[in-house]
């Protein structure tokens, strides 16, 4: 290993990742008067916020009344119940002044009449416990993240953040006791390798949509702060549980926005009719993202799909006002007419669902520490590592998440874990020595990928893993389906050691980040598979067709997945909180979820 030498820092806090979490995590923690770094593999205004569309849930009542209550009923049963009560009630209540926050930091909003934030519907989305729909999502036209983006990024600079940009982030650098002590990188437009060490450690780095085939994740998407923790010897949470976001365009996977049917658009089948009026009576289009997709996939499946080929639906917006669609849809106005040829005025765009979301990541509590199940208790603290955004799973989306309930997440618990850090973090403290036993098996992997010379290209191999996972982990499961995936999945794990990374140079070499991201995609997509497998009911975005029914008995309990350099898969199960944070509303008990 003597040809690699590593660059030492010391931080008090570094963060990984540039999205919404972790810039608004990087904020807090500056604001603190604290040492900050983020690290980021692209330049933090490019990160996957920036494509987040429809907006960001908050209950301001600018549209008709409001209360953070009703936004946590809806987000509990939203979640099937998986969902831990304690942090949907922190996210909900705090969600209001992190809006209001973020306006006062100059996002530009769209506005109503009044000049107050605008708000639109959204799926699952209603007022006085279920009554009807509300109109809570806070827009900024159908370009929310990347105002979002570019607002924190702004705020991120003026407090001094230090940003380490493309920079690779490797591994976790984890300590004889378990406990973090900071996370090492390859600087992509050098070579070289650096090692920070910190207080705390915050993973920021979004989900892992890239291990499907379609998507509508950017090629970045590649969950590598999940990869670590796995690789740290700890266990991901509610991995099973992957959204398929209704409207992604047919062939292409980009994203049409909910608010596209927030506005007022609907789905149609090969024979015109609104289909959603039978499976969804009173909530119809608007129904949550796990109702809408199945609905979608039973249309096409039993032959009512549209296209030459009967395997799609029609989104239709050409009802609505041009001037609506000019205001307040501009964004899919223009996909559609890039990605499917569709000019919105006139024709429907053809969509299909698409892989969109993870529910679950790295179990963390609501002020973001990452916990793991040890000596018995289910919630020990993992001393120096934070998790926050789509890389954690707090869990406030449980099974299945409402649309723009995302957005949110990541600025409520990118504050809280700012605060956090602001609140136990001593600034300036002496930190242990840097060990080289601590990072050696860094080095291990990096030299291994970066000399692998076998006869199985990343590329092959990766859309191996992503058919597998489209097609035996997708909207509808069964036990024999889901099977196959895991021996899918353990045939690609096991060429990984016959890879061929045929550059051998460290700068700009993207061959070695497609490797190391593979990697990384690989593990994840086997924890989703096995703990699908495991799984036996149906809730939520995990839908069963050989169990059907949800199982609160057997089955109310969080899934926890470890995996081992072999691709073996360990899974147990952790309880769900079955309580709420204050005396200010009292435990949602569960009951059947219909829209
Ligand atoms: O449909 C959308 O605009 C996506 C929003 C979300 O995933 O929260």
């Amino acid at each position: 290993m003597s040809e690699y030498k590593w660059i030492d820092h010391t931080y008090d806090v570094v963060v990984v990742g540039a999205g919404g979490s972790g810039l608004r995590a990087a904020l807090g923690a500056a604001q603190a008067g604290l040492r900050t770094a983020c690290i980021t593999k692209v330049f933090p205004t490019r990160s996957h916020t920036v494509a987040a569309q429809g907006g960001i849930a908050a209950s301001l009542g600018n549209m008709s009344q409001d209360d953070w209550r009703w936004h946590m009923y809806d987000t509990v049963k939203g979640s099937d119940w998986l969902g831990d009560q304690d942090a949907i009630e922190y996210l909900c209540r705090n969600a209001p002044a992190a809006v209001y926050e973020l306006e006062h930091w100059g996002m530009p909003f769209s506005r109503t009449e009044e000049g107050k934030i605008y708000q639109r519907a959204f799926g699952g989305m209603t007022k006085n416990f279920g009554e009807g729909p509300v109109q809570r999502t806070c827009a900024a036209a159908d370009r929310t993240g990347h105002a979002m983006l570019h607002t924190l990024y702004g705020q991120c600079v003026k407090e001094e953040t230090e940003f380490f940009i493309e920079y690779f982030a490797m591994d976790l650098i984890m300590d004889e006791e378990g406990a973090c002590r900071g996370v090492t990188a390859w600087k992509l437009d050098d070579g070289t390798l650096h090692r920070f060490r910190a207080q705390k450690v915050v993973l920021a780095t979004g989900g892992y949509g890239r291990a499907f085939f379609s998507c509508t994740s950017a090629h970045t998407c590649t969950g590598d702060g999940n990869a670590m923790v796995l690789r740290a010897g700890l266990p991901l949470q509610d991995m099973e549980f992957v959204q398929f976001h209704p409207t992604g365009i047919y062939g292409a996977g980009c994203l049409i926005t909910e608010g596209a049917r927030g506005e007022g658009g609907y789905l149609t089948n090969s024979e015109g009719e609104r289909f959603m009026e039978r499976y969804a009576p009173s909530a119809k289009d608007l129904a949550s993202r796990d109702v809408v997709s199945r609905a979608m996939t039973m249309e096409i499946r039993e032959g009512r799909g549209v296209g030459e080929e009967n395997d799609h639906i029609h989104l239709n917006l050409n009802h609505l006002p041009p001037e609506t669609l000019a205001e307040r849809l501009p964004g899919i106005s223009e996909s559609a007419r890039i990605f499917s040829g569709v000019d919105v005025t006139k024709e429907p765009i053809p969509v299909i669902p698409t892989v969109h979301y993870n529910m679950g990541g790295i179990p963390t509590n609501y002020h973001g520490e990452v916990l793991t199940k040890a000596n018995g208790d289910p919630d020990h603290v993992v001393p120096g590592l934070m998790a926050v955004g789509e890389a954690a799973c707090v869990s406030v989306h449980g099974a299945n998440r409402l649309g723009s309930n995302s957005l949110i997440d990541l600025v409520v618990f990118g504050r809280a874990a700012g605060l956090h850090c602001g609140a136990s973090v001593d600034a300036g403290a002496t930190q242990p020595e840097m060990k080289d036993a601590w990072t050696d098996k860094h080095l291990a992997r990096l030299d291994k990928m970066r000399n692998a010379s076998g006869d199985q290209p990343v590329a092959k191999l990766r859309l191996e893993m992503q058919k597998a996972m489209q097609g035996n982990c997708a909207v509808f499961r069964t036990g024999d389906v889901l099977r196959e995936g895991v021996e899918k999945i353990d045939g690609v794990f096991a060429k990984l050691p016959g890879i061929d990374v045929s550059d051998r140079t460290m700068v700009w070499n993207t061959d070695l980040v497609e490797a190391l991201e593979f990697d990384n995609l690989i593990a994840q997509a086997a924890v989703t598979v096995n703990s699908a497998a495991n799984r036996e009911e149906s809730r939520g975005a995990h839908a069963r067709e050989d169990f059907s029914d949800r199982d609160d008995e057997k089955w109310m309990k969080h899934t926890l997945a470890w995996v081992d350099e072999g691709g073996h898969v360990t899974i147990d199960y952790r309880p769900t909180h079955d309580y709420t944070m204050s005396n200010d509303i009292a435990y949602i008990e569960p009951k059947a979820r219909v829209y």
